[in-house]
């Protein structure tokens, strides 16, 4: 049965530093279902290619440099209204500005270092989630 989906990244700095699982864990509790998973090491072009809307904005080079510096952990995930009840667990870009019980606020460390990345839209949860995942078998 269709559900609403979103692409989410923990970020290296997450990964790096064993906040995986615990992650995984306030995903799983908010409800969330996990589609698709897997772990990659983006090159530069490809960081480039998935974030080429921020493409000459200030923080764009530093951006790709944090997103090739290691691993990341790709995964979709399903939940009535995904993308918006996602954003909500993620909290604010900004981790001073987020909100208590979210993930920015237990796990980022700064604006670029914000642990996970969630889809800002339906529309962009459709080309993150074939960015990473087409060609496979999927089970949503
Ligand atoms: P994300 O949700 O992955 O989408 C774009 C990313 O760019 C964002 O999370 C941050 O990692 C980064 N970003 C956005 N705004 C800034 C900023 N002002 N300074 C540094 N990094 C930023």
């Amino acid at each position: 049965m269709y559900k609403d989906y979103t692409l989410a990244i923990i970020k290296p700095n997450a990964v790096r530093t064993g906040k995986t699982g615990p992650i995984l864990a306030m995903i799983n509790e908010a409800g969330f279902e996990i589609a698709a998973m897997r772990m990659v090491k983006l090159t530069i072009p490809q960081a480039s290619l998935f974030y080429e809307v921020h493409k000459g904005k200030d923080f764009f080079n530093g951006l790709i440099k944090f997103m090739t510096s290691g691993p990341v952990v790709v995964m979709i995930l399903l939940h009535t209204n995904a993308v918006e009840e996602f954003r909500r667990l993620l909290g604010s870009t900004d981790p001073e500005k987020a909100a208590e019980g979210t993930i920015r606020k237990a796990f980022a460390v700064s604006t670029r270092m914000n642990a996970v990345h969630g889809s800002d839209s339906n529309e962009n949860a459709e080309k993150e989630a074939n960015f990473f995942f087409s060609g496979i078998e999927r089970f949503y």
